[in-house]
């Protein structure tokens, strides 16, 4: 699994950091990007679709399943 964060979409809230601090990083205006070129280990896969449902602007997109 792979995702991504839209950067035209993010706005800050960091909740998919809070969730899955893993598979985030977030830069000095409180943007997130994806950790790990947006590779998700197979045993994070929920921490993933956790970060995703969280996310109130919808910013964090699956690019392969
Ligand atoms: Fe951005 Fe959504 Fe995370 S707005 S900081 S991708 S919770």
């Amino acid at each position: 699994m792979k995702i991504r964060v839209n950067p035209d979409k993010c706005q800050g809230h960091n909740r998919c950091y809070a969730v899955a601090p893993d598979l985030f990083e977030v830069d000095d205006v409180g943007n997130a990007s994806a950790a790990n070129g947006g590779v998700v280990p197979d045993d994070m896969k929920d921490d993933a679709k956790l970060a995703i449902d969280n996310c109130p602007e919808f910013a964090i997109e699956i690019v392969e399943e």
